[in-house]
């Protein structure tokens, strides 16, 4: 393992408040249960543990799996893929910013667990990856991938009662699978869907002598939808329900948009519930930084009748959750805490903390004066045209580390120690969602040796000016905290104060969440962090000396949720 992830000396202290709250059922609840960018969730219940996994495309580690007792809190658990090994070579070559690891499948069968998934954009086209782990809550323990070579997207994963296991894709196509060789067998198209544009993201349940094909539909933008057919035989002929979609809020004006792509689950009591992506946006589909996060909503499916699911708002019932329990195993966090690191206490990286691929090895350190980051000649830009090979494909290292913006508002600050040497060396704050949109404010060496925090931004519209203003002479010997604030839900303000002395609190810009919003049917979506770059200066894939930055007291804070069109939920 690269990066000495472990345990945490310290944890927040958010986590052991709660376990200190009774148990109480809850009348409704919440969405998104799985809060900030979370797409294409898929889920199982076992032992009364629920797990889940989401698409995270060239994020590293990729595959989280969250667990739950009350499918409220959830805690990350573990990474499916958490080490280079598993995939040698493949992250750093991968050029396209939505490339990656698609939407993944997790099921449980006789003392195993295996999430099957796609990689698109090696240089060899689309893999598919089979892991299988016994143990969940260890990054460890789960294997090396099982390779095989799909022709389309979106694997699920079904037993059949004769043993005989199935994966359906993007299509819908279904083909027998060896899971220890990764062989196909030929492929059968099962369904077309019910007219919708890219049938996808299938899942097979058996259930009362039925075979139930749910997908999704419609594309992953406004007409997004989940529609279900069924069949008597694994292998079709599948008829289609007649009053598809079963779920979809296409032609509504509800806050919650593109919902669709999801999995189906009971928990202990046989109580039917699922996981999808929406997105909150509203209508307008207009900002939308969190991009796709993942909605939990009941369900009722009787004896030999088709599915009924419960529309996806922001406040849902919640009579038959499961009591509230934090009592998950694992190391965490819990998706919905807030961040409070000294760096200068712990051991080792949080889990929640993600790269932009896999990162060079030794760019990341806790050391005693903090969370060193060493650059990278990129910075978090990458060209296109002719040099699109070389620096969007990340081999020469992006030095990014974040976590998911989880609420509408929020604020994050860090503290910075930096002392560049050579003209260019930055080290700063980001919100970033791919190389070709984010808003970066640095702490940048200027020419003449000048510090200056510089704020730019680079995406698809509402792309400020750059802002460069002086570092005050006076605040250059202690570590500067740089904050990125969502005071609104459409905007960004980035400032920077003295360490110990807000009132000086400079603002530097106030930059449109737009320009982190990928547009309709974009499919990642925000990070706040931190980077360390000298802009392009050395040679290979090393900055000149120097340029080191050194963060600690990093805080994310969560204010709010925003859940209808004029309603915020505050934590
Ligand atoms: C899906 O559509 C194709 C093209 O129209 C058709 O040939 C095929 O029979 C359809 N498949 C199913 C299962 O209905
Ligand atoms: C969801 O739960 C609520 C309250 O428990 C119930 O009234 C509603 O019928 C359920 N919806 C479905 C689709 O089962
Ligand atoms: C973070 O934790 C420290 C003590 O461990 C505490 O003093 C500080 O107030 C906390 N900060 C936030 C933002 O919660
Ligand atoms: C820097 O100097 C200004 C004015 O000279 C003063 O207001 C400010 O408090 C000083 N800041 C620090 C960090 O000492
Ligand atoms: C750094 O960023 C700027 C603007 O965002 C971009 O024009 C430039 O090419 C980048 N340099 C490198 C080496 O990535």
């Amino acid at each position: 393992m690269l990066l000495g992830r472990g345990l945490l000396l310290c944890f927040a202290s958010f986590g052991l408040l709660a376990h200190a709250r009774p148990s109480q059922r809850q009348d409704s609840y919440i969405n998104p249960v799985l809060p900030g960018w979370h797409s294409d969730p898929s889920c199982i219940q076992k032992d009364g543990t629920f797990f889940c996994v989401t698409s995270t495309f060239i994020a590293f580690p990729g595959l989280p799996v969250y667990a739950s007792k009350d499918l409220i809190n959830w805690k990350l658990i573990s990474h499916v893929w958490n080490r280079e090994s598993q995939l040698p070579g493949i992250s750093w070559k991968t050029a396209g910013q939505q490339d990656g690891m698609f939407a993944p499948t997790i099921r449980y069968h006789d003392g195993k667990f295996y999430v099957i998934c796609e990689y698109l954009g090696t240089t060899g086209g689309i893999i598919g990856v089979l892991f299988k782990t016994e143990d969940l809550f260890d990054d460890a323990k789960w294997s090396d991938p099982v390779i095989f070579r799909p022709n389309h997207i979106d694997p699920d994963l079904f037993w059949d009662d004769d043993g005989k296991v199935y994966m359906a894709t993007h299509g819908v196509t279904l083909q027998e699978l060896d899971l220890d060789t990764g062989e196909l067998s030929e492929e059968l198209n099962i369904w077309n869907g019910t007219g919708g544009v890219w049938p996808e993201g299938p899942h097979i349940y058996k259930k009362d002598g039925w075979y139930y094909l749910m997908i999704a539909e419609g594309g992953t933008g406004p007409d997004h939808s989940i529609t279900i057919a069924r069949a008597r035989s694994v292998t079709g002929p599948y008829a289609a329900y007649e009053n598809n979609p079963i779920l979809t809020n296409r032609g509504t004006d509800e806050w919650f948009q593109t919902v669709g792509h999801g999995d189906l689950f009971q928990d202990t009591k046989g109580n039917w519930w699922g996981l999808c992506l929406a997105t909150r946006t509203g209508p307008s589909l207009g900002i939308s930084p969190m991009g796709r996060e993942a909605v939990l909503f009941n369900a009722t499916w009787n004896k030999g009748e088709w599915p009924v699911l419960q529309p996806v708002r922001g406040r849902m019932p919640g009579s038959k959750l499961p009591l509230e329990n934090r009592n998950v195993g694992g190391r965490g966090p819990f998706v919905s805490d807030d961040d409070n690191y000294s760096f200068e206490q712990e051991t080792s990286i949080p889990s929640h903390l993600i790269h932009h691929r896999v990162p060079r090895d030794g760019a990341f350190a806790v050391t005693k004066q903090g969370l060193e980051v060493t650059p990278s000649r990129n910075n978090m830009t990458g060209k296109l045209g002719a040099e699109l090979d070389i620096e969007l494909s990340g081999q020469r290292g992006l030095s990014f580390i974040g976590r998911r913006q989880t609420h509408t508002l929020f604020k994050f600050h860090v503290d910075l120690a930096f002392s560049p040497q050579e003209d260019g060396q930055e080290a700063g704050v980001t919100v970033f969602r791919t190389q070709l949109d984010h808003i970066d404010l640095g702490v940048v060496r200027l020419s003449q040796s000048q510090l200056a925090f510089r704020l730019r931004a680079e995406g698809p519209s509402s792309v400020p000016e750059t802002t460069i203003v002086p570092v005050p002479e006076n605040w250059t010997n202690e570590p500067i905290q740089l904050q990125v604030e969502a005071a609104s839900a459409t905007h960004y303000e980035l400032s920077a104060a003295p360490v110990g002395n807000s009132e000086a609190r400079m603002i530097i810009g106030t930059v449109s969440a737009k320009v982190v919003s990928g547009g309709q049917g974009s499919f990642v979506g925000s990070l706040v962090g931190v980077f360390a770059t000298c802009n392009g200066a050395g040679s290979e894939l090393d900055c000149p000396g120097g340029g080191k930055a050194y963060f600690t007291n990093w805080a994310y804070n969560g204010i709010a949720q925003q859940i209808t069109a004029d309603e915020f939920s505050y934590t």
